[in-house]
This record gives structure tokens, sequence and C-alpha cells, in this order.
């Protein structure tokens, strides 16, 4: 009987040391202590051992129960480490990938893009200048003089200068992009043809129209014989390649200090498509119910700031314009408030 004992451990043991998989182990631990495993009809025998033996054989028995019982459990925490190790190292090259989440260009830009895309093509370079902006850049250049009443319309936001050698007033957050061309055409000798995408600051009541910051892109060019009519064609074919060849233009004169004469472009609403009302009959807000929008205004640019740049302005001749880039995206996009503009949330970009 005890000899039987250690042969069915001995057997065991170096089974279970064998085993690769839970399932195998399952099976021995069945064939030795299952209900009618090796060991288990062992046990009923213990009965037939001569009873002054029997405590010993029946602790024997034990024993190799317990060995047994050990070594399989040892031997069942290995083999599920293993498992789980080389399901952690295996690659499942057939799983469906995890999309990464990919934004996209904010309307703002792309309309910036394919503004400047479109005026590099004609020959336009893009400069760029400072938000920070000297009262002369952005004022006297501009035929702006201190006391101009053009001044009140531009609330102008005043640096602090009280702990600097610069006099109060003098240095400003810019207004207008305008602002760039004293700055550039100070540099550069006729034939001038530049674009100055940028921001602009003024202190102004925020509502669905306005911003205390805006982007324009201001735009002039200079050289011998530049006439209105060159403005104007340069406008219609940038508005149209904006905005679509059926894209419909008016000009208005109107008056800036810096250009003579100045023009304003409208579009028609690209809402009501110039019927000032809505199909079911409403006034059209979008254009405050005149079927045009006002997109762009330019002129011809002013000899004093020919001069103040040092051109000859017998010589040369110069139109300028600025496009409310804001309001062009808008204008684009049929959005009905300018805050959507720089507004994060998501459920408003991913409209676009
Ligand atoms: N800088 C002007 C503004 O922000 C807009 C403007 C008008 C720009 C006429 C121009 C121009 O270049 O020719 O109010």
């Amino acid at each position: 009987m005890e000899e039987e004992l250690m042969q069915i451990k001995n057997s065991a043991v170096s089974m279970i040391i064998e085993a690769t998989d839970q399932k195998e182990l399952e099976e021995i631990k069945l064939q030795f202590l299952g209900r009618s495993g090796k060991l288990t009809s062992l046990f009923k025998e213990i009965t037939k051992v001569p009873i002054e033996r029997r405590r010993e054989v029946g602790q024997l028995a034990n024993d190799v129960k317990n060995i047994i019982e050990e070594t399989l459990r040892l031997a069942q925490d290995k083999v599920s480490d293993q498992e789980s190790q080389s399901r952690k190292e295996s690659i499942d090259v057939t799983a469906p990938g995890i999309k990464p989440p990919i934004g996209h260009i904010h309307p703002m830009t792309q309309v910036l893009y394919d503004v400047v895309d479109i005026f590099k093509k004609i020959g336009f370079q893009v400069a760029d200048g400072p938000e920070i902006e000297s009262d002369y850049y952005n004022f006297e250049a501009l035929n702006i003089a201190k006391d101009h009443p053009a001044r009140d319309t531009q609330q102008t936001l005043y640096l602090d200068t009280r702990n600097s050698k610069i006099n109060p007033g003098e240095i400003i957050l810019r207004t207008q992009t305008s602002a760039m061309q004293g700055r550039v055409m100070e540099k550069v000798k006729p034939p001038v043809r530049v674009i100055v995408p940028g921001k602009n600051f003024r202190y102004e009541q925020v509502d669905a129209s306005h911003g205390f910051e805006f982007w324009q892109v201001e735009g002039f060019m200079v050289d011998e014989n530049v006439r209105l009519t060159d403005l104007f064609g340069t406008i219609d074919y940038v508005l149209k390649k904006l905005m679509g060849e059926s894209t419909k233009l008016k000009f208005a004169t109107t008056n800036f200090p810096f250009v003579e004469p100045g023009v304003d472009t409208y579009i028609e609403c690209t809402v009501c498509k110039g019927k000032a009302r809505l199909p079911d009959g409403q006034g059209c807000s979008f254009c405050k119910h005149s079927g045009w929008s006002e997109i762009m205004p330019a002129g011809m640019i002013h000899p004093n700031v020919l001069k103040a740049v040092g051109y000859d302005s017998q010589k040369v001749s110069g139109f300028a314009f600025a496009i409310g880039l804001s309001r062009l995206v808008t204008l684009r996009y049929q959005m009905d408030d300018l805050r959507l503009l720089t507004n994060p949330d998501l459920r408003i970009l991913n409209q676009f």
C-alpha cells in the first residue's frame, strides 16, 4: 500500500511538472483526485489495512494527497501567469484599430488660406506686422492727424506707458491693419503688391456683428498708372473666386481719410439672395433687410499717404482695400453671429 502511494505521488508530480496548460492539469487532477481517481480509490482501501498500521498508512495517504494538491496549485498559478503574459505580448494584427480623433482647420483659418492663395496667384506678397502699434503708423501716416474726427470711429485701446519713456497715447493696440501701409511702403519702392492679414482691436460693445478683436486682410498696390478700374477689377476677381463666380457686387462711394475716392463694396446677401426677404415672407435680418452685405472698404490711396513714405505722388498711384475676414466667413457659411467664430464648442466647429 505504501509503495503504491509513493508511486502515485511520483507519477502525479512528474505529470504535473510536464503539463503545459490548464486543461492538462485539470485532467491530471481528475485522474488522481477525482471521484474515481487513483488516489481516491486507494483511500477507500485503507479500511483493509490491518488496524495497527492503518493510522500510519492513513497519514501517508493524506501527505500524498497534500503534496499532489499543492504541486497542482503551484503549477496552475505558473501556467496561468504564462498564459496571460503571452496574451500581452501577442499582437492581433486583425483587430480593428482605434481611430485617433482628428480635428480640422477652423473656418476662419480656411478662409484666410483661400484669401492668401488667391492674392498670391495675382502677384501679391504677404506681410505681417505688430499688433501693438504706434499712433504714427496706425493714424498719422494714414492722413489721420491727432485731432481728426475719424479717430472717434475707431475706439482705440491705449497702452499704459506711465513707467516708460514713451509719451502717453503713443502706443496702442492697432485698430486697423492699414497701419502696415506705412511700414511696408517705407521699406519697399514701387511696384508694391502686398496683403496683410491680422488682428485688430477696438473698444467696442460686443454683439452679433461686432467684436472687440476682429480679423482684416489689408491689401494695397502701388505702381505707375494704377487706377480705380484696377481696384474694381481686383475686387471683382477676388470676391468671385472666394464666394463663387455668380456673386453679384456693387460699389458705393464712402469716406476714409487715407483714400480718395473711398469705395464701399457690397455683395448680394448670401442668405436672401438679394431679395431682402426670406421665402416665408419675413424680412432678412442677415443683411438688415437691404439685400446687400458690406464686405470690403477700399479706395485710391491718398497722396498724403504716399508722400509720408517718400513716394512721388505725381509719378505713382495705388489702391488699398480691407477685407473684413470675420465678416467674409460669416457670409460664406451664413452664420448670423460673429461670436460663433471664437466659440470653442465642438458642436459648432464640427459643422464646418
Ligand atoms: N482700415 C479701415 C477700417 O478698418 C478700412 C479700410 C478702408 C481699409 C479703406 C482700406 C481702405 O485699405 O482703402 O475701418
